[in-house]
């Protein structure tokens, strides 16, 4: 098979949250192109909406538009965030700077992930959390007159650094917070700043927020999301030969380790046309067939490319020689146990891989891969082994390849559209 062509993919999940979630915090109607229209965005308009926010449809090439009312309201009935934990972990955030009550739920997947990350800090800041089960949703917010913060973060994590950069918005009070190993994506604070906010990084690594802002209506252009093109960068370089051009990818650098761990791979991807477009890089992302070699991913790079782990494991599964993921202890608590299953997954199409202790070991060759993968309704993990089934001579069956629409709309569609027959 060759790759060929320009394609594009869906709008960046995280950016996508991140404007719902500030829309309805403006007085006014904010306009975002580009937006996500995936199972987890619809999740975050669907919340925002019982909170006060007018949303419009989340439709393929519609701009959204978001009319806000300056604060939340008292929401009817409980917020179920379906399957995403970005949502649930934001909107906390903004829920303990206002005072009444809301029920957060979630699906399966999200009622086993671990929510006290959040919750013990905004208790800390001032928020009441009842009604919890343990360390899982569903669960209880009264927010109230928040104190500031100053934080050590248990994990590296932007969903915990946005939401108490969120609970300083809401409640007016200063955040400052630190990641222990390596940086997660800034989108959060690369927002606030745009809004006038004082954020800012001190040598030491500490992130500071003070409430000097305001955030006012705005108009947007969310980029393509560089963890939906990683796995069609991953066909381009396991095709046979042609060349693939992705268009407008954000390439924030908090975002792109997994271009890094491929350009050790021996798979340079090029990045080109680089433009900022509301703060965030965005450029095309050109790639094509590459003969691989192992790596070793460091833990200070994790937070980097958290999201690209599935899709980085498979590809290490066609390297020489054997890859290491260092500290990827936090893949458990994804979506699914991501960590487990990337092990069992790639053991059932034939390859050596082993979790020992918090890293992951994949030895790379063999023969073409054949077997079944269990997502567990994990849309990374189906993209990352769709991936593995393009190879020459290929036999894997996937369970479930309808939980990509998380965050990938038409998937299977596009990884189709970009391959043809080679001559
Ligand atoms: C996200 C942060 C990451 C990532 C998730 C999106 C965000 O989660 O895995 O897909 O938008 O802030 P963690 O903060 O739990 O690492």
């Amino acid at each position: 098979m060759i790759v060929e062509g320009v394609t594009r993919v869906p709008g960046d999940k995280s950016i996508t949250h991140r404007a719902l979630l500030f829309g309805a915090l403006a007085r006014g109607t904010s306009h975002v192109g580009g937006a996500l229209t995936s199972l987890d965005a619809r999740s975050s308009a669907r919340v925002l909406r019982q909170l006060g926010a007018a949303i419009s449809p989340l439709q393929r090439e519609r701009v959204v538009a978001i009319a806000g009312r300056g604060r939340l309201a008292r929401p009817e009935g409980v917020l179920d965030c379906g399957n995403s934990g970005t949502t649930t972990r934001l909107l906390l955030g903004m829920l303990a700077g206002h005072r009444f009550r809301a029920r957060l739920t979630g699906d399966a997947s999200l009622r086993r992930r671990p929510m006290r990350r959040v919750t013990v800090p905004l208790e800390q800041m001032g928020a009441h959390i009842s009604d919890m089960d343990g360390d899982r949703l569903p669960l209880t917010i009264r927010g109230g007159r928040l104190r500031g913060i100053a934080y050590e973060m248990p994990v590296s994590s932007a969903q915990i650094k946005s939401c108490l950069l969120l609970a300083g918005v809401t409640g007016k009070v200063p955040v400052a917070l630190r990641e222990p190993t390596g940086r997660s994506r800034d989108h959060t604070e690369r927002l606030l700043r745009a809004f006038g906010y004082l954020v800012e990084e001190t040598a030491d690594g500490w992130i500071r927020f003070e409430p000097t802002g305001r955030i006012e209506p705005f108009d947007m252009q969310v980029p393509g999301d560089p963890s939906s093109a990683a796995f069609l960068v991953g066909a381009a370089v396991l095709a046979d030969g042609g060349s693939l051009r992705i268009a407008r990818v954000g390439v924030n650098p908090t975002r792109t380790g997994f271009l890094d761990v491929l350009g050790r791979m021996g798979a340079g991807v090029r990045v080109e046309d680089e433009e900022v477009v509301f703060g965030e890089p965005v450029a095309d992302l050109v790639a094509g067939p590459a003969a691989l070699a192992a790596t070793e991913v460091r833990a200070e790079e994790i937070p980097g490319l958290i999201d690209e782990i599935p899709l980085l494991a498979v590809l290490a599964s066609r390297a020489r020689g054997t890859s290491v993921f260092r500290d990827v202890g936090e893949l458990r608590v994804k979506e699914s146990d991501r960590l487990g299953l990337i092990a069992e997954n790639l053991r059932a199409c034939g390859v050596v891989a082993e979790v020992r202790g918090d890293d992951l070991w994949v030895e790379g060759g063999g023969a073409a891969p054949a077997g079944r993968v269990r997502t567990a309704g994990d849309h990374r993990l189906a993209m990352a082994f769709a991936v593995l089934g393009t190879l020459p001579g290929a036999r894997v069956r996937i369970d479930d390849m309808t939980c990509a629409d998380v965050s990938f709309p038409r998937f299977p569609e596009t990884l189709r559209a970009i391959r043809r027959k080679g001559r």
